[in-house]
């Protein structure tokens, strides 16, 4: 995974009053929301004796070790041990590792690395801001990194999704144009039909690629599809371990706007974002090995210019 990043972990409505255990990042956390109802997260093993801690119960917005009592707090030190007496004072040493958290637009996130270096927030398609939306889950047997190249792969449309956004036979790649600025990737797509006779255009032979239809993507795990001005297709690719990750779809509108037939069309753009997120799903979990790098035994092609992009930037990102 790559350091000192935010990463989207949860969507908020996963997380209620009590604690959840949750592997993230290949780490086992534990998560709770403290009085105020800010979301806390530390390592879900009790430095005592290695019980999950999320089993425990919250005591006045912390956390308490179900097999002695220990009491965490947001910070992961323990502020009180029962057994020795609430007059006693807590040694420094016992302590987890806490995690700093981010809560908006419905995601919750960590911020992974060193804490010194952590931003106030993460960055977000802020303009999702004034759409609703609906969200389905769907757990993946790859490495994130797998599923992310997915969504920035043009040229698997006419064939994964031939009878869906596909269709058309589309199968000439012009380009594509990908753009980077920091940690957001755009990209335009130019499929066309093969007549046969004409050779796919490079990158900077497409003119006026603005136009285009396109994506974007920004480190470590988020993604959008402007599918118009009023409709996107959201994605969170949470890291699970090296070999499993989340995908979290949402669905998002700002057309309709009365209550219950807004949570019908939103309902049905969940669906039609679910039959095609499950015709990716089919392939992408074929791949071998699970996870991608910049050096691998694949054979890219020009087409395949924003997945060779993401890797390159992700393998810079990880030197840091
Ligand atoms: S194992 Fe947690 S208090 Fe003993
Ligand atoms: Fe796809």
């Amino acid at each position: 995974m790559i350091y000192n990043q935010w990463y989207v972990i949860l969507d908020s409505n996963e997380l209620s009053r009590k604690p959840l255990r949750v592997k993230r990042l290949n780490e086992n956390l534990a998560l709770w929301r403290d009085e105020h109802g800010t979301v806390c997260c530390i390592d879900d093993r009790c430095c005592h004796r290695g019980v999950s801690l999320s089993c425990g119960q919250i005591i006045n917005g912390k956390l308490e070790c179900p097999f002695h009592g220990f009491i965490y707090d947001k910070t992961g030190k323990v502020t009180l041990i029962p057994a020795n007496g609430k007059n006693k004072t807590v040694p420094e040493t016992m302590k987890v590792k806490a995690y700093k958290t981010y809560e908006g637009y419905g995601l919750i996130w960590i911020w992974w690395g060193d804490d010194a270096k952590a931003t106030d927030e993460p960055f977000f398609f802020k303009e999702l801001g004034d759409f609703s939306y609906s969200t389905f889950i769907d757990p993946w047997s790859v490495h994130y990194s797998r599923a992310i190249e997915n969504q920035l792969d043009v040229v698997h449309l006419p064939f994964v999704h031939r009878t869906t956004i596909g269709r058309g036979d589309k199968t000439l790649v012009n380009g594509p144009v990908v753009i980077r600025d920091k940690e957001l990737i755009t990209f335009y797509v130019n499929n066309v039909k093969d007549d046969g006779k004409t050779t796919p255009l490079k990158p900077d032979e497409i003119a006026d690629y603005e136009k285009l239809f396109h994506l974007q993507f920004h480190y470590p795990n988020i993604w959008q599809n402007f599918i118009s001005d009023k409709i996107r297709a959201f994605a969170a690719f949470v890291p699970v371990d090296d070999e499993n990750s989340l995908v979290y779809i949402r669905y998002y509108q700002r057309m309709i706007k009365i209550p219950l037939l807004r949570e019908l069309f939103n309902y049905i753009g969940k669906v039609s974002s679910i039959v095609i997120l499950r015709q990716d799903k089919r392939v992408v979990i074929t791949q071998l090995p699970k996870k991608s790098a910049v050096k691998m035994d694949e054979r890219l092609i020009m087409g395949d210019k924003p997945i060779i992009e993401y890797r390159k930037h992700r393998q810079e990102l990880m030197g840091q």
